[in-house]
This record gives C-alpha cells, structure tokens and sequence, in this order.
C-alpha cells in the first residue's frame, strides 16, 4: 500500500522552478532516501508535501487521499509530519515541555500530553535529558528533540530534513539507529541527508534530484553507482564522515 503518491510535482517561485515534476512513490513502513546538490529542491518538496505552501501543480497523495494545499496541523493530524532542516524549540523552556508542544496534537489534556512526552522521551533514550532547557542542548540533543516533537504527534509518516547535518560520526550512527528502530515501530520514513554512509546505511529505496528533476531512483548501491549520479552530486558533494 502506498502511503504517500507524489505525482508531477511542481514548484515555482517567481522565475525559478525549485521542484520540475518530480513523482515520487513511498510504500508503507519503508525508509525512502531523497539526496542531490544544495539548491536541488529536497526541502522545497518537503515543504510543498507537508503543507508549508501549495505545490504549483501536480498531486500529492497520502493514504490515497488528495492533500495539495492542505494546512501542516491538519496533515499533522491525519498522521503526516515532518522535521525543520534549521531547528528551532523553544530555547528557554524544557525538553520535556517541547515534546509536548508535539503531544498537544494528538490530546487536549496536559496530563495525557505529559505522559505522552515522556514515553517519547523513554523510546529515545533521552528521558534523562527531559529537565534540560532546549537552549542548552547539544546540537546532537537538539536534533533528537525534534525527532522526539515530531514522534509526540504519533505520526504514520515522518519526513526528517537533514537530522544528521552537524553530528559526529559516533552521533551519527546512533541516530541511523534511532530512525531504523521508529521504521521497526510502523512509522514510514522519508530521509533528506548529505551524509552518504548513513542514507546508504538507512534507506530501501533512494530518489536523486537535480535542479528540481528526479535523475536516479533505486537501491543505495544501485544509485551510488549511476554514472549521472556521480557526475551531477556523488563526484563533488560525497560526504565521508
Ligand atoms: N521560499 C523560497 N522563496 C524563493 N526561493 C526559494 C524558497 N525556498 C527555496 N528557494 C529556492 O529554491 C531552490 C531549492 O531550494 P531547497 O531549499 O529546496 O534546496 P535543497 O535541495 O533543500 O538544498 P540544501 O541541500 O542546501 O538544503 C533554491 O534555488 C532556493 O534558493
Ligand atoms: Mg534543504
């Protein structure tokens, strides 16, 4: 069963064409990877999917229903969320009070929104950090958080945006591990990321797209070694570490 069906998608603003009719097809309970250079249109696609703003034309289907143009807490709601390449929690109040701000959309009482948080917490290992103010986590942590805000609105898909940029190696592989164990929970993952060892290490499947075009779909090895792959991303931008 597909759980999100992207048809054509595009996006303009003004004269540019961010995202060029771009199809992309997601089963249910698979990790699907999307790379390709800085300025491709990953996070115009993201944004366009999760309802930021309407995509210029095409279709957008989650569980078979048509979502263009539908707002991000109704999305959020029906079970869609997403990550922010830049995060942004609210720095002088607590982890553990961040979550909730997630859990609040699934609940209206605070005690049930607590108890929600605080599983959330738990399944990422994190529950010690939850009296922390998010302004002094690590970046690392921080990342996590917004995994874990996102995790606190129960989603059936989560679309995470680059939440591996700026970690360590050792950081990394912690949070490759943290994606594969909400995959194993039923939640669909789809993955915008630089760093090559852990999409490879994470997806089933990898969408490439340049100048706003898919020009690669298939197995992790089957695109790292796609010669128009190379050339247009891997050649220049292939992250080690
Ligand atoms: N709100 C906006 N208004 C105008 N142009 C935008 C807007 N958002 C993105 N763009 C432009 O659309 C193109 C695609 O940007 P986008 O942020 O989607 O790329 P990306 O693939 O996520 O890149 P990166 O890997 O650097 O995060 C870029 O040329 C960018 O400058
Ligand atoms: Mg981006």
């Amino acid at each position: 069963m597909k759980i999100l069906d992207v048809r054509e998608m595009t996006k303009t603003f003004g004269g540019l064409t961010a995202v060029d009719g771009l199809g992309i097809e997601i089963e249910t309970g698979q990790i699907l990877g999307l790379i390709g250079p800085n300025g491709a249109g990953k996070s115009t696609a993201f944004n366009c999917i999760a309802g930021v703003f309407p995509p210029t034309g095409g279709e957008i289907y989650f569980n078979g229903e048509k979502i263009n143009g539908v707002k991000p807490w109704t999305l959020c709601r029906k079970g869609l969320e997403r990550t922010f390449q830049i995060v942004k929690p609210f720095a002088s109040k607590s982890v553990l009070y961040n979550v909730m701000v997630g859990a609040f959309a699934v609940t209206d009482k605070t005690a049930e929104a607590e108890a929600e948080a605080l599983a959330v917490l738990k399944s990422l290992h994190f529950e010690s950090r939850k009296d922390v103010r998010a302004g002094n986590l690590t970046i690392a942590d921080r990342k996590r958080l917004e995994i874990a805000r996102a995790l606190a609105t129960r989603p059936k898909i989560l679309l995470l945006d680059e939440v591996m940029a700026g970690l360590r190696p050792a950081e990394v592989d912690e949070m490759v591990a943290i994606i594969k164990e909400l995959r194993d929970r039923g939640i669909t993952i789809f993955v915008i990321e630089h760093i090559m060892r852990a999409i490879m290490a994470l997806s089933d499947r990898i969408v490439v797209i340049h100048f706003g075009r898919k020009i690669a779909e298939g197995t992790p090895d089957a695109v790292a070694s796609d010669e128009n792959v190379i050339k247009a991303y891997l050649g220049e931008e292939y992250v080690v570490s």
